[in-house]
């Protein structure tokens, strides 16, 4: 037996998206963010992000989205990596390959899930063994949904919305969401949502507790009446279309139906997996809907595989 510490020559993590069954926006603070109460839920459509041994940090992406994924220094999953290579003190590399499956610019934190992704194979590939609280905290400084990506579940955040408390969830939920065929970029969306609101006073956000009972309780009917998102109505100013989306599910029997973060992706609840592969048939054939994929929740966090 070997106690030569053996370096791992790939780590593949798998990264949830994620779904706000309550996203209730503050006033704009000085700092240009929103205080939130944001309900994430992590649903099983998935990307994976893989790690290899390299000298320098590259990254690449495969699968319907790559052509959208924004590569180098825009790219969060390199950023996460120097970040934590900068806060180890490591100087090594790592080559980057993101199978992406979670829509780009859709409201599901798929740049955020690619970050967290890369903290985590990145911690695995180089041996360095960081505490789960000191990759949170590089995840707080990548972005506002990056540690809801790492810890997965169900969870209600606060601050700008990395502040995670875990909720008891008593699901599965079934969901369904359509994917529109355009992307919304999240700053234009809260630059509208204060836009809207103009000059009227916008009260602190509070969680709603009959959303949390309904979560405890495993109830999609409940959950479905409480679903609420202040970033709607911006998101459905900027691309009028999603009203015939939300429209057309609803219609056809969603329990409750939502725009997803700052959108455009729309997401639906379903009653269960029958009626979710159901209701994904309807949307499918929406007009504006690029593809509507079914998908269950809570999901677990970034994950080696
Ligand atoms: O934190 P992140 O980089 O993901 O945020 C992207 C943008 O979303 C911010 O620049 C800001 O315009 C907006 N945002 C906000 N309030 C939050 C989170 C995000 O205004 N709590």
């Amino acid at each position: 037996m070997t106690t030569e510490v053996q370096k791992m020559s790939s780590v593949t993590v798998r990264v949830p998206a994620k779904v706000n069954v309550q996203l209730s926006v503050g006033p704009l603070r000085e700092d240009g963010y929103h205080d939130l109460v944001n309900v994430f839920h992590a649903v099983s459509i998935h990307d994976e992000v893989t790690a290899r041994q390299a000298r320098s940090i590259t990254v690449s992406v495969t699968g319907g989205w790559a052509a959208e994924v924004p590569l180098h220094d825009g790219n969060l999953a390199v950023r996460a990596a120097r970040a934590l290579a900068e806060r180890a003190g490591f100087g090594g590399g790592a080559e980057l390959v993101i199978h992406k499956a979670i829509p780009v610019a859709g409201g599901m934190a798929g740049g955020s899930a690619d970050a967290a992704g890369a903290l985590v194979a990145c911690d695995e590939l180089w041996g360095l063994g960081l505490p789960r609280e000191e990759l949170m905290e590089i995840a707080a400084e990548l972005g506002s949904d990056v540690p809801f990506s790492l810890l997965g579940g169900t969870a209600i955040g606060t601050g700008r919305g990395e502040r995670l408390t875990p909720l008891p969830v008593g699901g599965p939920f079934h969901w369904v969401f359509a994917i529109a065929d355009t992307g919304l970029s999240t700053p234009e969306v809260y630059k509208e949502c204060d836009r809207l609101r103009g000059t009227a006073p916008v009260p602190e956000p509070k969680a709603d507790e009959e959303l949390l009972a309904a979560l405890r309780n495993g109830d999609a009917a409940a959950l479905g009446r409480r679903l609420a998102n202040d970033l709607q109505e911006a998101a459905l100013a900027l691309h009028p279309p999603l009203a015939g989306t939300l429209r057309s599910g609803l219609d056809a029997g969603a329990l409750g139906a939502i725009v997803s973060g700052s959108g455009p992706t729309c997401a639906f609840l379903a009653r269960d997996a029958a009626h979710a592969a159901e209701l994904a048939g309807v949307l499918a054939a929406t007009p504006g809907t690029r593809t509507a994929l079914p998908a269950e929740g809570p999901a677990p966090g970034a994950t080696l595989i």
